[in-house]
């Protein structure tokens, strides 16, 4: 097979690149190594930035988020006794959208038919090949037989775990890992608020979210040393009982989890987004602690510059951009980690911590609570910095 783009991994980057690349006629094929089914059910996160709203909105493809879509005009800082609005729309005009990643996935893939892109489902054992020179290929099985893509160019859009990040022989890794995990509920019951709140409670983090005025979904922040089985939905329930009762509109509503997770957080960046004919977004080339809200709406950005980069050069011959790619990216992305990364060191309760880190804490949140200028600060980070 030959196409100009080859796209590692059907996730959020390399869909909306597909997309992206496809709305200018570029030939793009995207291989992914999971079915379409598991790809579909996956529950990630669930606030989108405007850069990500707009890139939807811009392929068209927006429909059901603007129906569904919930538009977040604040959010909420807490502590065990003080609720903190970060009111996004009065501080800086800008919103964010509470729209399940799931729904972006699924609205991006099922539209992959009529706009032509490709998509190889449980696409095996991809491995990139020549990417240092001008004629890169793909190698892969699929249904047990050999393939093989030829394209000008290839991108890793295949998360933290795939392929292509290892291709690449060189580059510096930062990494920091966190001392604790966030332990997480789906449920059709309706949220205990109206906008998110962040707890940062004498019990530990909690974190107060929704898909829609039925769908809530909740966190607390758990040890490393947690396992699912130790955390019936009954007791999760009693601890986010616990931990909103002082700070919520309406108490929590039980019911029963349609999914339960924990997962560890991390802070990722690894420089080298570009080696020859081989770029990475998304990510393959960073990770946030959610905590920021920020994973989904840095591989939009990526892919928003890389796609822009990818059709001067396929289009017009000009490879400014895709030179100057991984700098552009960089620069947003280390802002995004540093945002995400000062949340979580403001909003958990880290194991190491004594007395004074709480009264740090506790401080940093009351000059908030009185510093329009702090709210500002917060407020233009979490809806995105501009593109
Ligand atoms: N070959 C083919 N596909 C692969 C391979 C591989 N070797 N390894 C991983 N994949 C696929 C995965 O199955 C997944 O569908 O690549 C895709 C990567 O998608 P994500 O991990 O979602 O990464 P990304 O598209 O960058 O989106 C980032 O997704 O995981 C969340 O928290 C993350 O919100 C962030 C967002
Ligand atoms: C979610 O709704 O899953 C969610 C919301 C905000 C975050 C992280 C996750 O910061």
């Amino acid at each position: 097979m030959k196409t100009e783009v080859a796209i590692v991994g059907a996730g959020p980057a390399g869909l909306l690149l597909g997309h992206l690349l496809r709305a200018e006629g570029i030939a793009c094929v995207i291989l992914e190594r999971q079915t379409r089914a598991h790809v579909e059910s996956r529950i990630r996160a669930g606030v989108l930035e405007m850069v990500t709203t707009d890139l939807m909105r811009r392929l068209g493809l927006d429909a059901r988020l603007r129906a569904e879509g919930m538009v977040e005009t604040g959010f909420n800082l807490a502590t065990d006794d003080q609720v903190i609005r970060i009111d996004l729309a009065a501080l800086i005009g800008r919103h964010v959208t509470v729209y399940g990643q799931t729904e972006v996935t699924r609205d991006l893939i099922a539209a992959a038919p009529e706009r032509g892109l490709e998509i190889v489902w449980e696409a095996a054992d991809v491995v990139p090949h020549a990417v240092d020179g001008d004629a890169p290929y793909l190698t892969y099985f699929t249904g047990g037989e050999a393939g093989r893509i030829e394209a000008r160019f290839v991108v890793g859009c295949d998360g933290f775990h795939g392929a292509c990040r290892k291709a690449i022989p060189d580059g510096e890794a930062f990494d920091h890992s966190y001392p604790f995990g966030w332990l997480g509920i789906l449920a059709d019951v309706p949220p205990c608020h109206r906008e998110l709140i962040y707890a940062n409670t004498a019990d530990g983090f909690a974190l107060a979210s929704m898909r829609s005025p039925t769908r809530s979904r909740y966190y607390i922040q758990v040890p490393l040393t947690e396992r699912l089985e130790d955390w019936p939905a009954e007791r999760l329930w009693d601890e986010l009982a616990r931990r909103f009762a002082p700070l919520a509109e309406r108490r929590v509503t039980r019911g029963p989890a349609l999914e339960m997770s924990i997962a560890p957080l991390r802070s990722f960046v690894f420089e080298t987004m570009r080696h020859g004919r081989l770029f990475l977004a998304g990510d393959a080339a960073h990770i946030v602690p959610p905590t920021g809200a920020k994973g989904l709406n840095l591989a939009a950005s990526d892919v928003a510059y890389l796609s822009e980069a990818l059709i001067a050069c396929l289009r017009g011959g000009d490879e400014a951009g895709l030179n100057g790619y991984e700098r552009r990216a960089l620069a947003r992305i280390w802002k995004a980690e540093r945002f995400s990364w000062m949340l979580t060191k403001l909003m958990h309760r880290f194991p190491e911590d004594g007395p004074f880190e709480h009264r740090m804490q506790q401080a940093e949140l009351d000059y908030v609570a009185q510093s329009r200028a702090m709210q500002t600060a917060i407020a233009e980070n979490y809806v995105g910095l501009p593109l």
